[in-house]
């Protein structure tokens, strides 16, 4: 197997990251893809407690455990399988499980901060900003926050105007100048995607 390609998708909460890299990732053979979020790479935070673990303040870069995932990312590079950390969202920390994921020629690394680490900056071929107008993605936000991860508005709302909204103007939005490509409108963008997908197939089909 050649060296795998890695493909970065960075962008504020709420963007359409997700879409973006399912959108491509639908479009092409499960055995060739491989879809990694940085969110499972969210610090174990299982030796604290729920009170201590609602205080971490989880849009800056450390509350990532960049180390691991820079492994599990050159280990797939160099063709071995990983061990998947999962995270979960109502509990603010990892579960006890994780995910063998094998390697596959083209992984997709999705996260708010992925653009942010320099190491993991220069591990990608191709680097990706998804941007969406703020308005969109609180909207976004509220809704998925609290139909899948048991939140309230007012937390929401809280955690967005005291955390999200600073550190996406310090952490976030400064990565948009390391993006080759810049995406609007995340995967609403049929024209984005299929570019993707067709550059995706092309890198695919150069490498059997
Ligand atoms: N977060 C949280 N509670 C945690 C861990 C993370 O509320 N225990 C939030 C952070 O505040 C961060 C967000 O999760 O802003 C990161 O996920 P997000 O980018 O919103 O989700 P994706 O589905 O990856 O992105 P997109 O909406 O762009 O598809």
């Amino acid at each position: 197997m050649k060296r795998p390609v890695l493909i970065g998708i960075a962008g504020g909460t709420g963007s359409g990251k997700t879409s973006v890299a399912r959108e491509i990732t639908r479009n092409i053979s499960p055995e060739n893809i491989l879809l990694i979020e940085q969110d499972n790479y969210y610090k174990d935070q299982s030796q604290l407690t729920m009170a201590q673990r609602v205080l971490t303040n989880y849009d800056h870069p450390n509350a990532f455990d960049n180390d691991l995932l820079l492994v599990h990312l050159n280990q797939l590079l160099d063709g071995q399988a990983i061990e998947k950390p999962i995270y979960n969202f109502a509990e603010h920390t990892r579960a006890t499980i994780t995910d063998r994921l094998e390697p596959k020629q083209v992984i997709i690394l999705e996260g708010i901060l992925v653009l942010e680490d320099e190491r993991l900056r220069n591990l990608m071929d191709i680097k990706i900003f998804v941007d969406t107008d703020a308005d969109v993605r609180i909207i976004r936000r509220v809704l998925r926050d609290i139909k899948e991860r048991g939140r309230s508005i007012e937390s929401v709302v809280e955690q967005y105007m005291g955390v999200v909204r600073p550190m996406h103007m310090q952490f976030i939005e400064p990565t948009k100048k390391y993006a080759d490509l810049i995406i609007p409108e995340g995967g609403k963008n049929q024209v984005a995607i299929d570019v993707l997908v067709a550059k995706v197939n092309e890198i695919v089909t150069s490498m059997i």
